[in-house]
């Protein structure tokens, strides 16, 4: 079953193969429950961010899920203006108190430069960021360490630097919006590919270009598009407030012909053009 399934990193960590979102899941009750709900039905994979606010009650979920803290996988993000040494040490350190942690599974530079900021060269900043996360690494306070939102221009000079390649690289990635780029270059690396907003943020979840495969297979348009990022070998990290949603998310154990497979890899562009989003 896929809920139990797993990618090994480089260096060797395995991930489950789906991961829960909580992007826009509010601090407090609504984070708390979804979190709640989430591990109680089979999600062993919780993707935060200190940008998402939601980090406590995250954590508040997790320590209350009375499940071993090794067997789930817990990923945070430095935030995309931090871009130096010091501040990156400290944000962590942030994380892992709000999450009240005593390490993180996988740390994530959230994006190149600051969301206020799209397209700055914030390369030496980036490095300096790279270099704390290494270092946290080797002392054992994080498990794996990546980027997301990365090109690979912006992962190479990282590489060159440190001699460290990133583990993960999280893009926006879903049916229409593959990469292919981004994708090729993480995949000569070895570097994971997760799939971040799989459903589009909800846009395709009623596509109409889909709904007939859907109907072929007998599931949702939303697991069409989750089967498909896992069948690319990228790992889906879906979000849902809703409790059905949140379950149907994870029953992805039917497989998608090659032929279909042929036909969405070529269905074009159906979400809109929106390459970076918190
Ligand atoms: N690194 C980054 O820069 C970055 C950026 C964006 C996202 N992310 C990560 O990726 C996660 C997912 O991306 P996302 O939040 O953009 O959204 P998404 O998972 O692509 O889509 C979520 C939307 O789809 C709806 N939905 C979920 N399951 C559904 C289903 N089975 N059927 C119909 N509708 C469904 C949700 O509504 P309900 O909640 O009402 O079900 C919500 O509106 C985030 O939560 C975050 O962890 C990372």
């Amino acid at each position: 079953m896929v809920k139990n399934e797993f990618y090994t990193l480089y260096n060797g960590v395995t991930i489950p193969k789906i991961g829960f979102g909580t992007w826009q899941v509010a601090e407090g009750e609504e984070a708390y429950n979804s979190v709640t709900y989430a591990l109680k039905v089979g999600y062993r994979h919780i993707d935060t961010a200190h940008a998402y606010g939601n980090e406590a009650s995250v954590g508040r979920a997790i320590a209350d899920s009375g499940i071993d803290r090794k067997d789930i996988f817990v990923t945070t993000k430095l935030p995309s203006h931090i871009k130096d040494y010091q501040g990156t040490i400290q944000h962590f350190n942030q994380s892992l108190t709000s999450l009240g942690l005593e390490y993180i599974d996988l740390y994530l530079i959230h994006a190149p430069w600051p969301w206020s900021d799209i397209g700055t060269d914030c390369t030496q900043g980036n490095i300096q960021a790279w270099k704390a996360m290494i270092e946290l690494y080797n002392a054992g306070k994080i498990r794996s360490i990546g980027v997301s939102n990365f090109h690979p221009a912006d992962m190479q000079v990282l590489i060159d630097a440190t001699g460290v390649v990133p583990m993960v690289n999280q893009i926006r990635y879903f049916i229409g919006n593959t990469q292919p780029a981004i994708v090729d270059y993480c995949n000569q690396h070895n570097i994971l590919i997760q799939a971040y907003s799989p459903l589009a943020t909800g846009e395709i979840v009623n596509n109409e270009q889909l709904q007939p495969l859907a109907q072929k297979y007998g599931v949702t348009v939303a697991k069409i598009c989750l089967r498909y990022c896992l069948q690319k070998g990228t790992l889906p990290l879906p979000k849902s407030t809703n409790e059905g949603r949140i379950a149907q998310n994870l029953e992805l154990d039917f497989t998608i012909d090659q032929a279909d497979m042929t036909f969405l890899d070529n269905i074009g562009r159906i979400g809109k053009i929106k390459p970076y989003r918190s």
